[in-house]
C-alpha cells in the first residue's frame, strides 16, 4: 500500500518536475502550513521523505524547470524573462541581470533600476588577487532556463551554481539559490553558532534581521536573529582555497544551508548585489571583503585596555567602590563604564541625582590615566531638551506615512511632537520616544547628535560611546487593524491589515516571524511603513540599516565631542558598520555553552570586518559563578573587546569578588598588557590592510582539513595561538597543534616545543591560559602596569620565535600617540613608527634587522631595551653584541641564555625615535656571535 501510495506520489510529481534528489531541494513552502495541494498550486513538487532524510528536508520545492529565461543577452548584462510563478506577488519581467568586474572582485546585481539599493556606499574599492574567477551564463541542463555559474579558472572550482532552479524576483520575494563546492561553509550572522563550520548535511534556516534578542547558546541549535545582519560567508574549496561571497541587501533576509551541498538566500525587497572574491587564501579573502565595504576604524590604545561594567549601580559611590576594588586586587584597568543608571529617568544627556559628583570622578579617573565610556540609547523621551533641540535645528526622526496614521492620543500628550509625524514609541524612558532618523539625507540630525554629545560632553568628560538598543529597539510593540483603531494610550501599534499594511504585512515575511508565533515584522521594533532617510525610504526597507547609521553618526561625532580617538561599540551591526565602531557580543548568559560560543561569535565578527570586539565577560544574564568567571577572564583577555558586564539585579562579578578569579584575572591581563603593543599593531594593520586580528586556525592552516573542525582556538594574527579551557571543571585542555613549532608561553612550560597534533596542555586556574608563540613570528611587547597610559611609558621589547629549520622570524610593530585623531580618516597619513623586523640565527650568531617603513619623528616611541629569543640552541658571546657595527654594553645581571631561552637587556638598546632624526630610511642592525 505504503509502495502504492509512493508511486502515484511520484507518477504525479513527474508532471510538475522531476524529483529532486533529497539533498538538492529548494524550499517551495517555507512558510508554516505547507500540504500537498497548496504545494501544487504553486507548481511546485511534493515529495514527503523518511526519517532518513536529512533534517528539514521540505516536502514540497521547486522542480528544477523555474525560474527566468533569457529575454536579450549582451556581455555584462543579460535580460531575464519570468518563467515560473512568484508564490508571493508577480515577477519582474524583464528582470535585470548585470555582472562585471571590480578589480578582481565579480559584481553582479539582479534587479530593476527602480529597486531600492542601501545607502552604504558599496564598494569602496576593486580588490587585487592573484587568481581570477570567471562569470559563465548558461542554462540549467536539459531546458532553456537561465543559469550562471562562478568559476575559478585557475582549478575550474565552480563557486556558485545556480542550476538548481527556484529563482524568483518580485516586489516583495527575492528568492536565488546555488550548489556550493563543498560543505566548507563559515560566515553569515548575526547569530549564535555552536561551530565555526556550518552543519552541510541538514537543511538549516538562518533568518537575518535586527532584532533585540540575545543569543540562546543553551540550546543544541538557536538559528534566532540576532542584532545584526551580515550577509556575508566564506567557503573553503576542496583544495583549501578560499572564497568570499557577500550578498549586499538590507532588507528582512534569510539563508537556507543546506546539504547539495546548496545555499537558498531570501529577501523581501531591494535587489541583489552579489560580490564574489577570489582569496585564495581565507585571510586574502577577508582583505578583499573589506576592500570592497570599508575597513575597520582604529581604536584608541587605552581601548584595548581591560573594562569593567554593570547595569544596576544603585549609585555612584557603588561604582566607585567597584572600580577601586578591583584596582586594589591589582587588575589592570583601562576603562570604568556607566550603563543607563547615570541618566535622569533614562534620558539621554542628563545625569540622574544619585549621580551628582560623576564629572568629578571622570575627571579623577583621567588624572590616574583611565577613560570612562558611557552608555546612549537612540531612542529620545518627547519632552525634554534633547528632543525640542532636534525639532528647533531640524533633525529628522523616523515618521509616520501620513498624518491620518499619528496616533493623536498619543501624539496630542506631547506639546514637542504635536505637530510632527515622529513615530513615538517606548524605551527606557519613562515616557514615549522618538528615534532619531540617522539616514537624514541632510546633515542636521548627525549635526544634531553631535551637538547633543558635546554639549553633554561640557557636563561629563566621557572618552568613547556606547550604543545600545539600536535595531531599534521598542518595547511592546502591539498592532491594530484599520486606521482609527490605534486607540492604546503609550504604545506603539502598527497595522497587519487594509491598504496601510502592505509593509508591515508582506505576503512573506520572513522566518524571523514564524520563530514566534503571533509576531509581525514590527514586534520588538517600529512600523515597516515608517519613514526614513528625511521622508525618501521606507523603514522595510532601511530597519537593518539604524545601526549602521547611528554608528555612523555617532562615529562623526566623536571628534568633534573629545578631540580625541576613542572607541564606539554598537549593538546592532550591518555590512561595513566596522569602519566606525566595534561590537559586544550581546546579552549572552553565565553559562559554559555561552563562554565556548563567544570564541566563534568574536571570530565571526572578524570575518565582518569588525574586530574590536567581545563577548561580556562572566555572562550578562543569570548569576555567574567562580570557576566560570575565573575561565571567562582567561579567555576574554584575549578578546580585542574585553570587558567584564552584568545585568541589572544580578549579584556582583568584577575579578575583585573571587580572590581566585581576581588572581587569574590578573595573569590574564598582565600577559595581555604585556602583549598590547603586538594586539595593537594587530589592529592597526586591520585598519590599513583589512586583516582579522582574532583569527581561526584555518586563515592560517587552510590546506589542513583538520583546522577547519576548530571551533574553540584562536589566533592572535599569525603569531600567537590561544587555547582557552572552556568547560566545568576541566584541567588540561585537548588542543590542536597544526604543523609548526609552537612555544609554550605559560610559565610552567616556558619555551617548551609542543608537536604537531593533539596535545592535552595544561590549563590550571592560578596560572596562565595556555598560550603559544609560533616559531617564525617576532611580537612587540612592553611591560605591563595596571593602565595602559603607564604601560605605555615603559621600553619596548621583542619577542622572537625562533623558525627551527633556520628560516628568519619576522613581525613588525605599529606606534603611535595612541589616541590622536586620523586625519580625514587616512590611515596612510597618520603620524606612526612602522617598524619590521627580521631575525636570522647560524651556528655563528644572531643577526636581527629593523627597518622603518614609516617613521614620523613627531611621534614619541618609547626605547627598544629587551630582546628575547626563544628557540635558540646556543650559548652567544654576551660581550660580543654590536649595534650597527659598534659594540653595545649589556647588562649582565639581566641577560641570559638557558635551555632555549635568549634574553638580554640595556638600558636604550635601540633608540628608535632618534633613528627617525636623521635622514634616510631609520633601520638598525643589532648582530651577535656565538660562545
Ligand atoms: C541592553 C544591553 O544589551 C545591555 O548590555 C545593557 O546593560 C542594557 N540594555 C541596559 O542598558
Amino acid at each position: 500500500m505504503l509502495l502504492r501510495l509512493w508511486t502515484v506520489a511520484l507518477v504525479l510529481a513527474a508532471f510538475a518536475g522531476a524529483v529532486v534528489d533529497v539533498k538538492s531541494r529548494v524550499d517551495c513552502y517555507p512558510e508554516p502550513g505547507a500540504s500537498q495541494g497548496a504545494c501544487e498550486s504553486r507548481g511546485c513538487v511534493w515529495t514527503p521523505t523518511g526519517s532518513d532524510a536529512p533534517i528539514g528536508t521540505p516536502f514540497c520545492y521547486y522542480p528544477r524547470e523555474s525560474g527566468f529565461k533569457v529575454q536579450e543577452q549582451n556581455i555584462g548584462h543579460i535580460q531575464l524573462t519570468s518563467g515560473f510563478a512568484n508564490p508571493y506577488g508577480n515577477n519582474y519581467s524583464p528582470l535585470d541581470l548585470a555582472y562585471s568586474l571590480n578589480g578582481k572582485t565579480i559584481l553582479v546585481t539582479i534587479g530593476n533600476s527602480d529597486r531600492y539599493v542601501p545607502p552604504v556606499g558599496l564598494p569602496k574599492g576593486p580588490s587585487m588577487s592573484s587568481e581570477t574567477l570567471n562569470f559563465v551564463p548558461g542554462t540549467i541542463p536539459g531546458t532553456d532556463f537561465f543559469s550562471f555559474k562562478v568559476v575559478r579558472q585557475s582549478t575550474g572550482a565552480v563557486l556558485w551554481d545556480t542550476s538548481i532552479g527556484g529563482m524568483q524576483f518580485a516586489d516583495k520575494f527575492i528568492q536565488i539559490a546555488t550548489y556550493l563546492p563543498t560543505k566548507n561553509l563559515f560566515g553569515f550572522g548575526d547569530h549564535v553558532h555552536k561551530k565555526l563550520k556550518h552543519d552541510l548535511t541538514r537543511y538549516t534556516e538562518w533568518p537575518m534581521f535586527a532584532r533585540d534578542i540575545g543569543p540562546d547558546s543553551g540550546s543544541a541549535l538557536s538559528t534566532q536573529n540576532l542584532y545584526g545582519v551580515h550577509p556575508f560567508y566564506l567557503m573553503v574549496e576542496g583544495d583549501g582555497k578560499t572564497h568570499g561571497v557577500l550578498i549586499l541587501n538590507s532588507n528582512a533576509q534569510e539563508v537556507v544551508t543546506a546539504p547539495g551541498p546548496h545555499l537558498v538566500y531570501r529577501t523581501i525587497g531591494g535587489r541583489l548585489d552579489i560580490a564574489f572574491f577570489p582569496g585564495p587564501t581565507p585571510e586574502e579573502v577577508i582583505q578583499q571583503y573589506l576592500q570592497h565595504i570599508g575597513r575597520p576604524f582604529l581604536p584608541a590604545y587605552w581601548a584595548l585596555g581591560y573594562q569593567l561594567c554593570r547595569w544596576g549601580y544603585q549609585n555612584l559611590d557603588e561604582m566607585k567602590t567597584v572600580i577601586q576594588r578591583n584596582q586594589a586586587a591589582g587588575i589592570p584597568l583601562d576603562v570604568p563604564y556607566a550603563d543607563i543608571d547615570y541618566m535622569n529617568h533614562y534620558e539621554d544627556f542628563t545625569e540622574g541625582g544619585d549621580w551628582a559628583g560623576f564629572p568629578a570622578y571622570a575627571n579623577e579617573l583621567h588624572q590616574n590615566g583611565l577613560h570612562l565610556i558611557v552608555i546612549f540609547d537612540p531612542a529620545i523621551e518627547a519632552d525634554y531638551g534633547s528632543f525640542q533641540r532636534a525639532i528647533d535645528q531640524g533633525a529628522s526622526f523616523i515618521e509616520w506615512d501620513t498624518d491620518a496614521q499619528v496616533p493623536r492620543q498619543i501624539q496630542d500628550q506631547y506639546p514637542m511632537a504635536k505637530n510632527t509625524k515622529v513615530m513615538l514609541g517606548n524605551v527606557w524612558p519613562d515616557r514615549n520616544t522618538g528615534f532619531p532618523d540617522f539616514l537624514d539625507t541632510t546633515d542636521k540630525t548627525n549635526n544634531w547628535w553631535a551637538n547633543e554629545f558635546s554639549t553633554f560632553h561640557q557636563i561629563l568628560p566621557f572618552d568613547g560611546m556606547w550604543i545600545d538598543m539600536n535595531e531599534p529597539s521598542n518595547f511592546d510593540t502591539g498592532t491594530y487593524s484599520s486606521v482609527g483603531s490605534n486607540l492604546d494610550a503609550s504604545k506603539l501599534s502598527c497595522p497587519i491589515s487594509g491598504p496601510d499594511a502592505t509593509l508591515d504585512n508582506p505576503p512573506y515575511p520572513t522566518q524571523a516571524v514564524f520563530l514566534h508565533d503571533g509576531e509581525h515584522l514590527s514586534s520588538k521594533t517600529l512600523c515597516m511603513l515608517g519613514k526614513t532617510a528625511r521622508r525618501t525610504m521606507n523603514f522595510y526597507d532601511t530597519k537593518n540599516l539604524y545601526g549602521w547609521s547611528e554608528a555612523r553618526a555617532t562615529y562623526l561625532a566623536l571628534p568633534k565631542t573629545t578631540g580625541r580617538r576613542g572607541a564606539i561599540i554598537s549593538r546592532s551591526t550591518f555590512i561595513s558598520s566596522g569602519r566606525y565602531g566595534g561590537h559586544w557580543l550581546g546579552d549572552n548568559t553565565a553559562r559554559w555553552e555561552d563562554l565556548q560560543t563567544s570564541v566563534i561569535g568574536a571570530m565571526e565578527f572578524n570575518f565582518f570586518g569588525i574586530p574590536y570586539v567581545g563577548s561580556d565577560i562572566c555572562g550578562f544574564n543569570g548569576v555567574s559563578n567562580e570557576e566560570l568567571c575565573l575561565r571567562w577572564h582567561q579567555m576574554g583577555a584575549f578578546h580585542s573587546f574585553s570587558r567584564d558586564h552584568n545585568t541589572q539585579g544580578a549579584p556582583a562579578q568584577d575579578p575583585a569578588v573571587w580572590p581566585s578569579v581576581a588572581n587569574a584575572a590578573r595573569i590574564a591581563l598582565n600577559f595581555r598588557y604585556y602583549y598590547l603593543p603586538y594586539l595593537y599593531s594587530l589592529h592597526y594593520s586591520a585598519s590599513r590592510y583589512g586583516h582579522t586580528v582574532v583569527r581561526p586556525l584555518f586563515f592560517e592552516f587552510p590546506h589542513d582539513s583538520e583546522t577547519l573542525a576548530i571551533s574553540e582556538q584562536f589566533m592572535w594574527g599569525s603569531g600567537l595561538m590561544i587555547a582557552p579551557a572552556l568547560y566545568q571543571g576541566m584541567t588540561s585542555v585537548h588542543a590542536y597543534f597544526p604543523s609548526a613549532t609552537w612555544y609554550s608561553l605559560q610559565p610552567n612550560n616556558y619555551g617548551k616545543v609542543i608537536s604537531a597534533g593533539f596535545n592535552d596542555v595544561p590549563s590550571p586556574h592560578d596560572s596562565l591560559t595556555p598560550v603559544f608563540v609560533r616559531g617564525g613570528n617576532i611580537l612587540p611587547r612592553q611591560a605591563n602596569n595596571q593602565t595602559t597610559t603607564d604601560s605605555r611609558k615603559n621600553p619596548l621589547e621583542l619577542l622572537v620565535a625562533l623558525q627551527p629549520n633556520g628560516g628568519a622570524s619576522t613581525g613588525e610593530l605599529y606606534y603611535d600617540a595612541g589616541d590622536d585623531l586620523l586625519p580625514n580618516d587616512n590611515i596612510e597619513n597618520h603620524a606612526r613608527h612602522h617598524w619590521t623586523f627580521t631575525f636570522t640565527y647560524s651556528v655563528g650568531g644572531g643577526v636581527l634587522t629593523g627597518q622603518c617603513e614609516k617613521c614620523a619623528n613627531t611621534v614619541s616611541v618609547p626605547t627598544l631595551d629587551t630582546i628575547e629569543v626563544i628557540g635558540y640552541p646556543q650559548a652567544p658571546n654576551f660581550d660580543d653584541f654590536r649595534l650597527d657595527g659598534a659594540k653595545v654594553l649589556l647588562n649582565k645581571s639581566q641577560s641570559s641564555w638557558s635551555g632555549n631561552r635568549l634574553i638580554f637587556t640595556a638600558s636604550r638598546l635601540i633608540n628608535l625615535q632618534q633613528r627617525t632624526q636623521s635622514s634616510g630610511t631609520p633601520k638598525f642592525t643589532l648582530s651577535w656571535t656565538n660562545m
